[in-house]
Protein backbone atom coordinates (compact mmCIF):
# COMPACT_ATOMS: atom_id res chain seq x y z
CA UNK A 1 0.00 0.00 0.00
CA UNK A 2 2.59 2.21 0.77
CA UNK A 3 4.91 1.08 -2.22
CA UNK A 4 1.88 1.80 -4.12
CA UNK A 5 1.45 5.39 -3.04
CA UNK A 6 5.24 5.67 -3.57
CA UNK A 7 5.06 4.85 -6.67
CA UNK A 8 1.96 7.35 -7.76
CA UNK A 9 3.49 10.48 -5.92
CA UNK A 10 6.51 9.37 -8.39
CA UNK A 11 4.83 9.01 -11.00
CA UNK A 12 3.13 12.88 -10.25
CA UNK A 13 6.72 13.97 -10.24
CA UNK A 14 7.61 13.01 -13.61
CA UNK A 15 3.96 13.58 -15.01
CA UNK A 16 3.02 16.87 -13.06
CA UNK A 17 -0.18 16.98 -15.26
CA UNK A 18 -1.00 13.87 -15.78
CA UNK A 19 -4.72 13.56 -16.54
CA UNK A 20 -6.78 10.14 -15.05
CA UNK A 21 -10.33 9.63 -16.54
CA UNK A 22 -12.52 7.02 -16.05
CA UNK A 23 -15.54 6.90 -17.94
CA UNK A 24 -18.23 4.28 -15.92
CA UNK A 25 -21.38 2.93 -18.43
CA UNK A 26 -21.25 4.58 -21.43
CA UNK A 27 -22.64 3.06 -24.81
CA UNK A 28 -19.33 3.29 -26.78
CA UNK A 29 -19.86 4.01 -30.63
CA UNK A 30 -17.66 3.57 -33.62
CA UNK A 31 -18.35 3.96 -37.28
CA UNK A 32 -18.79 0.30 -37.18
CA UNK A 33 -20.11 -1.21 -33.62
CA UNK A 34 -21.66 0.12 -30.88
CA UNK A 35 -21.27 -1.31 -27.02
CA UNK A 36 -21.16 -1.02 -23.26
CA UNK A 37 -17.85 -0.49 -21.86
CA UNK A 38 -16.17 1.60 -18.87
CA UNK A 39 -13.30 3.69 -20.89
CA UNK A 40 -9.72 4.73 -18.45
CA UNK A 41 -7.88 6.98 -20.29
CA UNK A 42 -4.49 8.61 -18.59
CA UNK A 43 -2.09 11.37 -20.52
CA UNK A 44 -4.55 12.14 -23.50
CA UNK A 45 -4.34 7.96 -24.56
CA UNK A 46 -6.90 5.59 -24.32
CA UNK A 47 -5.30 3.13 -21.96
CA UNK A 48 -8.28 0.38 -21.09
CA UNK A 49 -11.77 -0.18 -22.29
CA UNK A 50 -14.00 -3.38 -21.01
CA UNK A 51 -15.67 -4.15 -17.41
CA UNK A 52 -14.46 -3.86 -13.67
CA UNK A 53 -11.40 -2.05 -15.10
CA UNK A 54 -8.06 -1.47 -12.51
CA UNK A 55 -7.28 1.76 -12.30
CA UNK A 56 -5.61 4.02 -9.94
CA UNK A 57 -7.54 5.56 -6.57
CA UNK A 58 -8.77 8.80 -6.62
CA UNK A 59 -9.46 8.90 -10.10
CA UNK A 60 -11.50 11.14 -11.70
CA UNK A 61 -15.04 9.39 -13.07
CA UNK A 62 -17.65 10.31 -15.16
CA UNK A 63 -21.01 8.16 -15.00
CA UNK A 64 -22.24 7.89 -18.37
CA UNK A 65 -25.52 6.03 -17.53
CA UNK A 66 -25.52 4.62 -20.91
CA UNK A 67 -24.91 7.59 -22.85
CA UNK A 68 -23.48 7.56 -26.56
CA UNK A 69 -19.42 7.85 -26.42
CA UNK A 70 -18.20 8.96 -29.68
CA UNK A 71 -15.05 9.74 -31.19
CA UNK A 72 -14.66 13.68 -31.13
CA UNK A 73 -15.55 15.02 -34.37
CA UNK A 74 -12.84 15.78 -36.92
CA UNK A 75 -14.05 19.04 -38.66
CA UNK A 76 -11.99 18.87 -42.24
CA UNK A 77 -11.66 21.99 -43.78
CA UNK A 78 -11.67 25.64 -41.40
CA UNK A 79 -10.13 28.98 -42.62
CA UNK A 80 -9.70 30.49 -39.31
CA UNK A 81 -7.50 33.84 -38.78
CA UNK A 82 -7.52 33.33 -42.61
CA UNK A 83 -6.40 36.70 -43.79
CA UNK A 84 -8.34 38.57 -47.03
CA UNK A 85 -7.29 42.29 -48.44
CA UNK A 86 -5.49 43.40 -45.56
CA UNK A 87 -8.88 41.64 -43.14
CA UNK A 88 -8.51 38.81 -41.06
CA UNK A 89 -11.61 36.17 -40.26
CA UNK A 90 -12.84 37.48 -37.28
CA UNK A 91 -12.38 33.67 -35.42
CA UNK A 92 -8.88 33.36 -34.82
CA UNK A 93 -7.99 29.76 -33.81
CA UNK A 94 -8.43 30.68 -30.24
CA UNK A 95 -12.16 31.79 -31.36
CA UNK A 96 -12.47 28.38 -33.70
CA UNK A 97 -11.29 25.94 -32.16
CA UNK A 98 -13.54 26.92 -28.80
CA UNK A 99 -16.20 26.83 -31.06
CA UNK A 100 -15.43 23.49 -32.46
CA UNK A 101 -14.61 22.19 -29.18
CA UNK A 102 -18.32 23.68 -27.97
CA UNK A 103 -19.44 21.67 -31.04
CA UNK A 104 -18.09 18.15 -30.06
CA UNK A 105 -15.43 18.64 -32.98
CA UNK A 106 -11.75 17.92 -31.24
CA UNK A 107 -9.56 18.19 -34.21
CA UNK A 108 -9.28 20.48 -37.10
CA UNK A 109 -7.85 21.02 -40.65
CA UNK A 110 -7.27 24.29 -41.58
CA UNK A 111 -6.55 25.71 -44.86
CA UNK A 112 -2.82 27.53 -45.56
CA UNK A 113 -3.35 30.12 -48.31
CA UNK A 114 0.13 31.07 -49.92
CA UNK A 115 0.04 34.45 -51.27
CA UNK A 116 0.14 33.84 -54.84
CA UNK A 117 3.61 33.68 -56.02
CA UNK A 118 5.42 33.44 -52.47
CA UNK A 119 6.58 30.38 -50.79
CA UNK A 120 4.41 27.58 -49.20
CA UNK A 121 6.86 26.47 -46.90
CA UNK A 122 7.08 29.88 -45.75
CA UNK A 123 3.25 29.82 -45.45
CA UNK A 124 2.77 27.37 -44.15
CA UNK A 125 5.18 27.89 -41.11
CA UNK A 126 3.31 30.66 -40.70
CA UNK A 127 0.31 28.93 -40.18
CA UNK A 128 1.88 27.31 -37.57
CA UNK A 129 3.15 29.55 -35.55
CA UNK A 130 -0.45 31.31 -35.51
CA UNK A 131 -2.24 27.62 -35.03
CA UNK A 132 0.33 26.14 -32.22
CA UNK A 133 0.04 29.62 -30.05
CA UNK A 134 -3.82 29.61 -30.15
CA UNK A 135 -5.34 26.26 -30.89
CA UNK A 136 -7.28 25.44 -27.99
CA UNK A 137 -7.46 21.33 -29.73
CA UNK A 138 -4.56 19.26 -31.96
CA UNK A 139 -5.07 20.53 -35.77
CA UNK A 140 -3.13 19.81 -38.78
CA UNK A 141 -2.88 21.43 -42.24
CA UNK A 142 -3.97 21.54 -46.13
CA UNK A 143 -1.62 23.50 -48.15
CA UNK A 144 -3.66 25.33 -50.99
CA UNK A 145 -1.71 26.18 -54.35
CA UNK A 146 -2.97 29.26 -55.61
CA UNK A 147 -0.33 30.00 -58.17
CA UNK A 148 1.41 26.70 -60.53
CA UNK A 149 5.03 28.07 -60.71
CA UNK A 150 8.43 26.64 -61.05
CA UNK A 151 9.33 25.84 -57.45
CA UNK A 152 5.75 24.42 -56.18
CA UNK A 153 6.60 20.81 -57.12
CA UNK A 154 10.01 21.14 -54.97
CA UNK A 155 8.15 22.83 -52.36
CA UNK A 156 5.51 20.23 -51.90
CA UNK A 157 8.32 17.78 -51.50
CA UNK A 158 9.13 19.67 -48.88
CA UNK A 159 6.06 19.90 -47.48
CA UNK A 160 5.47 15.82 -47.68
CA UNK A 161 9.04 14.79 -46.94
CA UNK A 162 10.00 17.06 -44.03
CA UNK A 163 6.79 18.42 -42.39
CA UNK A 164 4.81 14.80 -42.54
CA UNK A 165 2.01 16.50 -43.64
CA UNK A 166 -0.32 15.22 -46.79
CA UNK A 167 0.04 18.13 -48.74
CA UNK A 168 -3.49 18.72 -50.86
CA UNK A 169 -3.57 20.90 -53.93
CA UNK A 170 -6.34 23.17 -54.11
CA UNK A 171 -7.69 24.51 -57.43
CA UNK A 172 -9.05 28.17 -56.29
CA UNK A 173 -10.83 28.95 -59.61
CA UNK A 174 -12.69 32.24 -58.04
CA UNK A 175 -13.75 34.97 -59.75
CA UNK A 176 -10.93 36.97 -61.83
CA UNK A 177 -8.24 35.46 -59.50
CA UNK A 178 -8.57 32.50 -61.56
CA UNK A 179 -5.27 31.20 -63.12
CA UNK A 180 -5.03 28.78 -65.33
CA UNK A 181 -3.10 25.25 -63.51
CA UNK A 182 -2.23 22.56 -65.37
CA UNK A 183 -4.30 20.06 -63.78
CA UNK A 184 -2.54 17.07 -65.15
CA UNK A 185 0.85 17.31 -64.19
CA UNK A 186 -0.48 18.38 -60.81
CA UNK A 187 -2.26 15.43 -59.99
CA UNK A 188 0.68 13.87 -61.07
CA UNK A 189 2.72 15.31 -58.97
CA UNK A 190 0.23 14.67 -55.75
CA UNK A 191 0.06 11.00 -56.65
CA UNK A 192 3.56 10.42 -57.23
CA UNK A 193 3.83 11.92 -53.83
CA UNK A 194 1.18 9.78 -52.08
CA UNK A 195 -1.06 13.22 -51.42
CA UNK A 196 -4.89 13.72 -52.53
CA UNK A 197 -5.81 16.25 -54.83
CA UNK A 198 -8.65 18.67 -54.12
CA UNK A 199 -10.74 20.49 -55.65
CA UNK A 200 -12.65 23.61 -54.99
CA UNK A 201 -14.44 23.04 -58.04
CA UNK A 202 -15.75 26.56 -59.82
CA UNK A 203 -14.85 28.26 -63.59
CA UNK A 204 -13.35 31.27 -62.67
CA UNK A 205 -14.00 32.43 -66.64
CA UNK A 206 -17.54 31.79 -66.42
CA UNK A 207 -17.93 33.45 -63.08
CA UNK A 208 -16.05 36.65 -63.95
CA UNK A 209 -18.56 36.92 -67.18
CA UNK A 210 -21.34 35.97 -65.00
CA UNK A 211 -20.28 39.01 -62.53
CA UNK A 212 -19.93 41.48 -65.02
CA UNK A 213 -23.44 40.82 -66.75
CA UNK A 214 -25.29 40.78 -63.45
CA UNK A 215 -23.46 44.60 -62.34
CA UNK A 216 -24.37 45.46 -65.47
CA UNK A 217 -28.16 44.78 -64.85
CA UNK A 218 -27.95 47.02 -61.51
CA UNK A 219 -27.83 44.05 -59.33
CA UNK A 220 -25.28 44.75 -56.38
CA UNK A 221 -26.06 43.45 -53.35
CA UNK A 222 -25.34 39.63 -52.31
CA UNK A 223 -28.33 38.08 -54.51
CA UNK A 224 -25.92 38.65 -57.02
CA UNK A 225 -23.40 36.69 -55.79
CA UNK A 226 -25.57 33.66 -55.91
CA UNK A 227 -26.62 34.59 -59.75
CA UNK A 228 -23.39 34.92 -61.14
CA UNK A 229 -22.44 31.48 -59.79
CA UNK A 230 -25.00 28.95 -61.64
CA UNK A 231 -24.96 25.27 -60.20
CA UNK A 232 -24.28 23.16 -63.50
CA UNK A 233 -21.07 25.58 -63.18
CA UNK A 234 -20.14 23.66 -59.93
CA UNK A 235 -21.17 20.47 -61.28
CA UNK A 236 -19.04 21.21 -64.73
CA UNK A 237 -16.03 22.27 -62.57
CA UNK A 238 -16.58 18.61 -60.57
CA UNK A 239 -16.87 16.68 -63.51
CA UNK A 240 -13.80 17.99 -65.08
CA UNK A 241 -11.50 17.17 -62.34
CA UNK A 242 -13.06 14.11 -61.55
CA UNK A 243 -12.35 12.88 -65.39
CA UNK A 244 -8.32 14.57 -64.83
CA UNK A 245 -8.43 12.81 -61.70
CA UNK A 246 -9.31 9.18 -62.88
CA UNK A 247 -6.97 9.86 -66.04
CA UNK A 248 -3.95 10.77 -64.39
CA UNK A 249 -5.07 7.52 -61.23
CA UNK A 250 -5.09 10.22 -58.83
CA UNK A 251 -7.30 10.50 -55.62
CA UNK A 252 -9.78 13.12 -55.85
CA UNK A 253 -11.23 15.36 -52.45
CA UNK A 254 -14.21 17.68 -53.71
CA UNK A 255 -14.37 20.26 -50.83
CA UNK A 256 -17.54 22.06 -50.53
CA UNK A 257 -20.20 20.20 -52.26
CA UNK A 258 -22.57 23.13 -52.09
CA UNK A 259 -25.58 21.46 -54.95
CA UNK A 260 -27.18 18.92 -55.92
CA UNK A 261 -25.83 18.88 -59.57
CA UNK A 262 -22.40 19.05 -58.06
CA UNK A 263 -23.44 16.08 -55.55
CA UNK A 264 -24.47 14.01 -58.21
CA UNK A 265 -21.42 14.07 -60.77
CA UNK A 266 -19.32 13.06 -57.43
CA UNK A 267 -22.11 9.91 -57.26
CA UNK A 268 -22.07 9.22 -60.04
CA UNK A 269 -18.40 9.00 -60.83
CA UNK A 270 -17.63 6.47 -57.26
CA UNK A 271 -20.42 4.40 -59.08
CA UNK A 272 -18.08 4.00 -61.91
CA UNK A 273 -15.39 3.34 -59.61
CA UNK A 274 -13.52 6.60 -59.25
CA UNK A 275 -11.21 6.97 -56.27
CA UNK A 276 -13.33 10.52 -55.12
CA UNK A 277 -14.76 11.93 -52.19
CA UNK A 278 -17.06 14.40 -50.93
CA UNK A 279 -17.54 17.25 -48.56
CA UNK A 280 -20.36 18.72 -47.93
CA UNK A 281 -20.55 21.93 -45.26
CA UNK A 282 -22.34 22.63 -42.20
CA UNK A 283 -23.81 25.53 -44.21
CA UNK A 284 -25.35 23.39 -47.60
CA UNK A 285 -26.27 20.95 -45.23
CA UNK A 286 -28.18 22.70 -42.40
CA UNK A 287 -28.94 26.20 -44.82
CA UNK A 288 -30.24 27.41 -48.35
CA UNK A 289 -29.49 30.15 -50.63
CA UNK A 290 -33.01 31.97 -50.87
CA UNK A 291 -31.87 33.92 -47.86
CA UNK A 292 -29.38 35.70 -50.84
CA UNK A 293 -32.51 37.31 -51.68
CA UNK A 294 -33.04 38.64 -47.53
CA UNK A 295 -34.36 42.95 -47.59
CA UNK A 296 -31.42 42.71 -44.55
CA UNK A 297 -28.29 43.10 -46.34
CA UNK A 298 -26.40 42.31 -43.68
CA UNK A 299 -28.14 38.61 -43.50
CA UNK A 300 -28.03 38.41 -46.47
CA UNK A 301 -24.37 38.73 -46.96
CA UNK A 302 -23.94 36.38 -44.25
CA UNK A 303 -24.81 33.62 -46.40
CA UNK A 304 -21.77 34.78 -48.89
CA UNK A 305 -19.88 31.79 -49.70
CA UNK A 306 -18.38 29.94 -52.78
CA UNK A 307 -19.74 27.90 -54.38
CA UNK A 308 -22.82 29.39 -53.02
CA UNK A 309 -25.36 27.87 -51.23
CA UNK A 310 -27.74 26.52 -53.56
CA UNK A 311 -30.98 28.84 -53.72
CA UNK A 312 -33.30 25.74 -54.25
CA UNK A 313 -34.92 25.13 -50.29
CA UNK A 314 -34.67 21.45 -50.95
CA UNK A 315 -31.08 21.13 -51.73
CA UNK A 316 -29.53 20.28 -47.53
CA UNK A 317 -32.36 17.46 -47.13
CA UNK A 318 -31.13 15.71 -50.73
CA UNK A 319 -27.15 16.17 -49.94
CA UNK A 320 -28.23 15.11 -46.03
CA UNK A 321 -29.36 11.60 -48.09
CA UNK A 322 -26.04 11.35 -50.03
CA UNK A 323 -24.56 12.02 -46.86
CA UNK A 324 -26.32 8.92 -45.63
CA UNK A 325 -26.06 6.24 -48.29
CA UNK A 326 -22.52 6.82 -48.87
CA UNK A 327 -21.98 8.72 -51.79
CA UNK A 328 -21.30 11.59 -49.74
CA UNK A 329 -18.50 10.82 -47.09
CA UNK A 330 -16.92 13.74 -44.75
CA UNK A 331 -18.08 16.94 -43.87
CA UNK A 332 -16.65 19.75 -43.18
CA UNK A 333 -17.79 23.52 -42.02
CA UNK A 334 -15.34 25.38 -44.56
CA UNK A 335 -15.24 28.09 -41.00
CA UNK A 336 -14.61 31.40 -42.57
CA UNK A 337 -16.60 34.08 -40.59
CA UNK A 338 -16.38 38.00 -41.89
CA UNK A 339 -17.99 40.72 -39.70
CA UNK A 340 -20.93 42.93 -40.87
CA UNK A 341 -18.72 45.62 -41.05
CA UNK A 342 -16.09 43.22 -42.64
CA UNK A 343 -18.69 42.16 -45.51
CA UNK A 344 -19.95 45.97 -45.77
CA UNK A 345 -16.72 46.52 -47.72
CA UNK A 346 -18.74 45.16 -50.73
CA UNK A 347 -21.54 46.96 -49.71
CA UNK A 348 -22.35 48.23 -53.09
CA UNK A 349 -20.61 45.52 -55.29
CA UNK A 350 -21.49 41.94 -54.35
CA UNK A 351 -18.06 40.76 -55.83
CA UNK A 352 -16.31 42.51 -52.84
CA UNK A 353 -17.71 40.75 -50.07
CA UNK A 354 -15.37 38.47 -48.00
CA UNK A 355 -16.55 34.84 -48.44
CA UNK A 356 -17.34 32.30 -45.78
CA UNK A 357 -19.46 31.04 -43.41
CA UNK A 358 -20.02 29.43 -39.88
CA UNK A 359 -20.70 26.35 -38.82
CA UNK A 360 -17.85 24.48 -36.81
CA UNK A 361 -19.57 24.92 -33.83
CA UNK A 362 -23.02 23.50 -35.65
CA UNK A 363 -21.87 20.67 -37.70
CA UNK A 364 -22.66 17.84 -35.57
CA UNK A 365 -25.63 19.31 -34.36
CA UNK A 366 -26.87 19.66 -37.48
CA UNK A 367 -25.90 16.14 -39.17
CA UNK A 368 -27.15 14.37 -36.18
CA UNK A 369 -30.44 16.19 -36.38
CA UNK A 370 -31.10 16.05 -40.10
CA UNK A 371 -29.41 12.46 -40.55
CA UNK A 372 -29.52 10.33 -37.59
CA UNK A 373 -33.24 11.91 -36.03
CA UNK A 374 -35.07 11.61 -39.41
CA UNK A 375 -33.65 8.14 -39.18
CA UNK A 376 -31.64 8.48 -42.37
CA UNK A 377 -28.26 6.97 -41.16
CA UNK A 378 -27.65 5.46 -37.46
CA UNK A 379 -25.27 6.35 -34.63
CA UNK A 380 -22.21 4.58 -36.18
CA UNK A 381 -22.75 6.03 -39.49
CA UNK A 382 -23.24 9.69 -37.86
CA UNK A 383 -19.35 8.77 -36.21
CA UNK A 384 -17.95 7.84 -39.92
CA UNK A 385 -19.18 11.12 -41.45
CA UNK A 386 -18.59 13.78 -38.77
CA UNK A 387 -14.89 11.86 -37.02
CA UNK A 388 -13.86 8.68 -38.48
CA UNK A 389 -14.04 8.52 -42.34
CA UNK A 390 -12.11 11.77 -42.04
CA UNK A 391 -9.09 10.57 -40.05
CA UNK A 392 -9.17 7.75 -42.46
CA UNK A 393 -8.57 10.12 -45.91
CA UNK A 394 -6.27 11.71 -44.09
CA UNK A 395 -4.58 8.91 -42.49
CA UNK A 396 -4.70 10.12 -38.78
CA UNK A 397 -6.66 6.55 -38.36
CA UNK A 398 -7.01 5.18 -35.81
CA UNK A 399 -5.07 7.54 -33.82
CA UNK A 400 -8.19 10.05 -34.65
CA UNK A 401 -11.75 8.83 -35.33
CA UNK A 402 -11.98 5.80 -33.25
CA UNK A 403 -12.39 4.83 -29.58
CA UNK A 404 -9.87 2.21 -29.17
CA UNK A 405 -6.93 1.13 -26.88
CA UNK A 406 -3.93 3.65 -27.76
CA UNK A 407 -6.21 6.37 -29.57
CA UNK A 408 -6.17 9.67 -28.19
CA UNK A 409 -8.79 10.67 -25.70
CA UNK A 410 -11.13 12.50 -28.17
CA UNK A 411 -13.66 11.79 -26.97
CA UNK A 412 -17.23 13.62 -26.78
CA UNK A 413 -20.53 12.27 -24.67
CA UNK A 414 -23.30 13.07 -27.07
CA UNK A 415 -26.86 13.57 -25.65
CA UNK A 416 -29.35 12.58 -28.39
CA UNK A 417 -32.53 14.15 -26.73
CA UNK A 418 -31.14 17.50 -26.11
CA UNK A 419 -32.93 20.05 -27.86
CA UNK A 420 -31.39 23.80 -29.01
CA UNK A 421 -31.92 26.66 -30.72
CA UNK A 422 -29.10 27.90 -32.66
CA UNK A 423 -28.44 31.63 -32.17
CA UNK A 424 -25.71 34.56 -32.19
CA UNK A 425 -26.52 35.34 -28.52
CA UNK A 426 -25.42 31.73 -27.18
CA UNK A 427 -22.54 30.59 -29.63
CA UNK A 428 -18.84 31.22 -29.27
CA UNK A 429 -18.10 32.85 -31.71
CA UNK A 430 -16.96 36.58 -32.46
CA UNK A 431 -18.92 37.46 -35.37
CA UNK A 432 -22.36 39.22 -35.14
CA UNK A 433 -24.73 36.97 -37.57
CA UNK A 434 -25.35 33.02 -37.83
CA UNK A 435 -26.46 31.77 -40.99
CA UNK A 436 -28.74 29.26 -38.65
CA UNK A 437 -30.51 31.69 -36.50
CA UNK A 438 -33.14 29.99 -35.30
CA UNK A 439 -33.07 26.78 -36.59
CA UNK A 440 -33.75 24.10 -33.65
CA UNK A 441 -31.82 21.11 -33.60
CA UNK A 442 -31.56 17.70 -31.34
CA UNK A 443 -28.29 16.28 -30.25
CA UNK A 444 -25.62 17.74 -28.62
CA UNK A 445 -22.78 17.48 -26.37
CA UNK A 446 -23.07 16.62 -23.08
CA UNK A 447 -19.49 16.26 -21.78
CA UNK A 448 -16.07 16.90 -24.66
CA UNK A 449 -12.52 15.50 -23.77
CA UNK A 450 -9.73 16.67 -25.54
CA UNK A 451 -6.17 15.49 -24.82
CA UNK A 452 -7.97 13.20 -22.07
CA UNK A 453 -9.14 16.41 -20.23
CA UNK A 454 -12.28 17.95 -20.07
CA UNK A 455 -13.09 20.70 -21.63
CA UNK A 456 -17.21 21.12 -21.68
CA UNK A 457 -19.27 20.11 -18.96
CA UNK A 458 -22.34 21.38 -17.81
CA UNK A 459 -22.22 23.47 -20.18
CA UNK A 460 -19.02 24.96 -19.42
CA UNK A 461 -16.12 25.57 -21.78
CA UNK A 462 -12.54 25.10 -19.79
CA UNK A 463 -10.17 25.59 -22.59
CA UNK A 464 -6.73 26.73 -22.57
CA UNK A 465 -5.06 28.90 -25.26
CA UNK A 466 -2.45 27.24 -27.41
CA UNK A 467 -3.14 23.32 -26.46
CA UNK A 468 -3.58 22.41 -29.74
CA UNK A 469 -0.85 20.18 -30.56
CA UNK A 470 0.04 19.57 -34.44
CA UNK A 471 -0.67 16.39 -36.14
CA UNK A 472 1.87 15.23 -38.67
CA UNK A 473 0.27 12.95 -41.26
CA UNK A 474 2.27 10.43 -43.42
CA UNK A 475 0.96 10.27 -47.39
CA UNK A 476 0.12 7.06 -49.03
CA UNK A 477 -3.00 6.67 -46.61
CA UNK A 478 -3.90 3.07 -46.84
CA UNK A 479 -7.78 3.54 -47.44
CA UNK A 480 -7.39 5.89 -50.75
CA UNK A 481 -3.79 4.55 -51.76
CA UNK A 482 -4.80 0.61 -51.50
CA UNK A 483 -7.20 1.31 -55.02
CA UNK A 484 -4.79 3.86 -56.36
CA UNK A 485 -1.77 1.16 -56.07
CA UNK A 486 -3.77 -1.60 -57.57
CA UNK A 487 -4.85 0.47 -60.53
CA UNK A 488 -1.28 1.61 -61.35
CA UNK A 489 -0.15 -2.14 -61.96
CA UNK A 490 -2.84 -2.67 -64.70
CA UNK A 491 -0.80 -1.86 -67.81
CA UNK A 492 -2.02 -1.23 -71.16
CA UNK A 493 -0.77 -3.44 -74.25
CA UNK A 494 -0.06 -2.64 -77.53
CA UNK A 495 -1.31 -5.26 -80.96
CA UNK A 496 2.20 -7.12 -81.86
CA UNK A 497 1.81 -6.70 -85.55
CA UNK A 498 3.65 -7.44 -88.65
CA UNK A 499 5.05 -4.20 -89.72
CA UNK A 500 3.23 -2.41 -92.64
CA UNK A 501 5.64 -1.03 -95.37
CA UNK A 502 3.58 -0.55 -98.17
CA UNK A 503 3.87 3.57 -99.42
CA UNK A 504 3.84 6.68 -97.06
CA UNK A 505 2.14 9.32 -97.98
CA UNK A 506 4.25 13.17 -98.13
CA UNK A 507 2.43 15.19 -95.64
CA UNK A 508 3.11 18.71 -95.98
CA UNK A 509 1.79 20.27 -92.58
CA UNK A 510 3.68 18.76 -89.78
CA UNK A 511 2.03 19.02 -86.44
CA UNK A 512 3.59 21.26 -83.62
CA UNK A 513 4.83 18.10 -81.88
CA UNK A 514 7.08 15.87 -84.46
CA UNK A 515 10.31 17.26 -85.69
CA UNK A 516 10.51 17.89 -89.36
CA UNK A 517 13.53 15.22 -89.32
CA UNK A 518 12.05 12.52 -88.33
CA UNK A 519 8.69 13.18 -91.07
CA UNK A 520 7.27 10.99 -93.56
CA UNK A 521 10.69 9.54 -95.73
CA UNK A 522 11.89 7.50 -92.99
CA UNK A 523 11.04 4.47 -92.19
CA UNK A 524 8.40 3.26 -89.65
CA UNK A 525 10.10 0.56 -88.53
CA UNK A 526 12.91 2.48 -87.59
CA UNK A 527 11.22 6.04 -86.41
CA UNK A 528 7.84 5.13 -85.03
CA UNK A 529 6.22 9.03 -85.82
CA UNK A 530 3.24 9.90 -83.87
CA UNK A 531 1.62 13.14 -83.78
CA UNK A 532 2.00 12.74 -80.25
CA UNK A 533 0.13 15.59 -78.64
CA UNK A 534 2.38 16.59 -75.72
CA UNK A 535 0.34 16.06 -72.71
CA UNK A 536 3.08 17.45 -70.50
CA UNK A 537 2.54 20.93 -71.81
CA UNK A 538 -1.23 20.44 -71.84
CA UNK A 539 -3.14 23.20 -69.54
CA UNK A 540 -6.37 21.32 -68.75
CA UNK A 541 -7.62 23.71 -66.43
CA UNK A 542 -10.92 24.38 -64.58
CA UNK A 543 -11.01 27.74 -66.08
CA UNK A 544 -12.13 26.80 -69.16
CA UNK A 545 -10.40 25.71 -72.99
CA UNK A 546 -7.15 23.51 -73.35
CA UNK A 547 -3.66 25.94 -73.92
CA UNK A 548 -3.02 23.85 -77.10
CA UNK A 549 -6.60 23.92 -78.54
CA UNK A 550 -4.90 25.31 -81.85
CA UNK A 551 -2.63 22.47 -82.19
CA UNK A 552 -3.76 19.74 -84.60
CA UNK A 553 -3.88 16.27 -83.38
CA UNK A 554 -5.96 13.29 -83.46
CA UNK A 555 -8.56 12.23 -81.14
CA UNK A 556 -8.19 8.99 -80.16
CA UNK A 557 -4.57 9.13 -78.29
CA UNK A 558 -4.65 6.58 -75.12
CA UNK A 559 -2.34 8.07 -72.17
CA UNK A 560 -0.18 5.12 -71.79
CA UNK A 561 2.19 6.45 -70.02
CA UNK A 562 1.46 9.29 -67.89
CA UNK A 563 3.60 12.47 -68.15
CA UNK A 564 4.37 13.89 -64.97
CA UNK A 565 6.60 10.24 -64.33
CA UNK A 566 5.18 6.78 -64.02
CA UNK A 567 3.84 5.81 -60.83
CA UNK A 568 6.46 4.24 -58.67
CA UNK A 569 3.91 4.02 -55.81
CA UNK A 570 5.19 0.23 -55.39
CA UNK A 571 8.72 1.51 -54.38
CA UNK A 572 7.49 4.70 -52.94
CA UNK A 573 4.55 3.13 -50.42
C1 LIG B 1 -19.19 14.57 -67.24
O1 LIG B 1 -19.96 15.06 -68.30
C2 LIG B 1 -19.97 14.22 -69.42
C3 LIG B 1 -20.72 14.93 -70.52
O2 LIG B 1 -21.94 15.42 -70.06
C4 LIG B 1 -20.62 12.90 -69.07
O3 LIG B 1 -20.61 12.04 -70.17
C5 LIG B 1 -19.82 12.28 -67.94
O4 LIG B 1 -20.45 11.10 -67.51
C6 LIG B 1 -19.71 13.23 -66.79
N1 LIG B 1 -18.82 12.65 -65.84
C7 LIG B 1 -19.16 12.50 -64.59
C8 LIG B 1 -18.11 11.94 -63.70
O5 LIG B 1 -20.25 12.82 -64.19
C1 LIG C 1 -11.84 5.97 -65.35
O1 LIG C 1 -10.85 5.43 -66.17
C2 LIG C 1 -11.06 4.08 -66.49
C3 LIG C 1 -9.84 3.60 -67.24
O2 LIG C 1 -9.33 4.58 -68.10
C4 LIG C 1 -12.34 3.98 -67.30
O3 LIG C 1 -12.59 2.64 -67.60
C5 LIG C 1 -13.49 4.50 -66.45
O4 LIG C 1 -14.68 4.51 -67.18
C6 LIG C 1 -13.20 5.92 -66.02
N1 LIG C 1 -14.21 6.31 -65.07
C7 LIG C 1 -14.86 7.45 -65.18
C8 LIG C 1 -15.84 7.75 -64.11
O5 LIG C 1 -14.67 8.23 -66.09
C1 LIG D 1 -17.17 45.64 -58.61
O1 LIG D 1 -15.93 45.08 -58.20
C2 LIG D 1 -15.18 44.49 -59.26
C3 LIG D 1 -13.95 43.86 -58.66
O2 LIG D 1 -14.33 42.67 -58.00
C4 LIG D 1 -14.83 45.54 -60.27
O3 LIG D 1 -14.14 44.93 -61.34
C5 LIG D 1 -16.09 46.17 -60.79
O4 LIG D 1 -15.78 47.22 -61.65
C6 LIG D 1 -16.95 46.70 -59.65
N1 LIG D 1 -18.20 47.13 -60.22
C7 LIG D 1 -18.92 48.14 -59.73
C8 LIG D 1 -20.19 48.44 -60.43
O5 LIG D 1 -18.57 48.77 -58.76
C1 LIG E 1 -21.78 32.47 -37.38
O1 LIG E 1 -22.55 32.04 -36.36
C2 LIG E 1 -22.77 32.96 -35.35
C3 LIG E 1 -23.65 32.30 -34.39
O2 LIG E 1 -23.24 31.00 -34.17
C4 LIG E 1 -23.34 34.22 -35.90
O3 LIG E 1 -23.55 35.18 -34.95
C5 LIG E 1 -22.42 34.72 -36.92
O4 LIG E 1 -22.92 35.88 -37.45
C6 LIG E 1 -22.28 33.72 -37.97
N1 LIG E 1 -21.40 34.24 -38.95
C7 LIG E 1 -21.72 34.26 -40.21
C8 LIG E 1 -20.70 34.83 -41.09
O5 LIG E 1 -22.75 33.84 -40.64
C1 LIG F 1 11.07 2.47 -59.39
O1 LIG F 1 11.43 1.87 -58.18
C2 LIG F 1 12.39 0.86 -58.32
C3 LIG F 1 12.55 0.19 -56.98
O2 LIG F 1 12.83 1.14 -55.97
C4 LIG F 1 13.67 1.47 -58.84
O3 LIG F 1 14.66 0.46 -59.02
C5 LIG F 1 13.39 2.12 -60.16
O4 LIG F 1 14.54 2.80 -60.63
C6 LIG F 1 12.26 3.13 -60.04
N1 LIG F 1 11.89 3.61 -61.33
C7 LIG F 1 11.73 4.88 -61.61
C8 LIG F 1 11.29 5.19 -62.97
O5 LIG F 1 11.88 5.76 -60.75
Amino acid sequence: MIFGSLLSLCCICMFPHSDRLLIKGGKIVNDDQSFLADIYMEDGVIKQIGENLIVPGGVKTIDAHGRMLIPGGIDVHTRFQMPDRGMTAADDFYQGTRAALAGGTTMIIDHVVPEPGSSLVAAFEQWRSWADSKSCCDYSLHVDITDWHKGVQEEMETLVKDHVTVMWRLLQCSGSTCVPHQIYEAFSVIRDLGAIAQVHAENGDIVAEEQRRILELGITGPEGHVLSRPEEVEAEAVNRSITVSNQTNCPLYVTKVMSKSAADVIALARKKGTVVYGEPISASLGTDGSHYWSKNWAKAAAYVTSPPLSPDPTTPDYLTSLLSCGDLQVTGSAHCTFSTAQRAVGKDNFTLIPEGTNGTEERMSIVWDKCVVTGKMDENQFVAVTSTSAAKIFNLYPRKGRIAVGSDADLVLWDPDITKIISAKSHNLAVEYNIFEGMEVRGAPLVVISQGKIVLEDGNLHVTEGSGRYVARKPFPDYVYKRIKARSRVCLRGVPRGLYDGPVCEVSVTPKTVTPATSAKTSPAKQPVQPVRNLHQSGFSLSGAQIDDNVPRRTTQRIVAPPGGKANITSLG
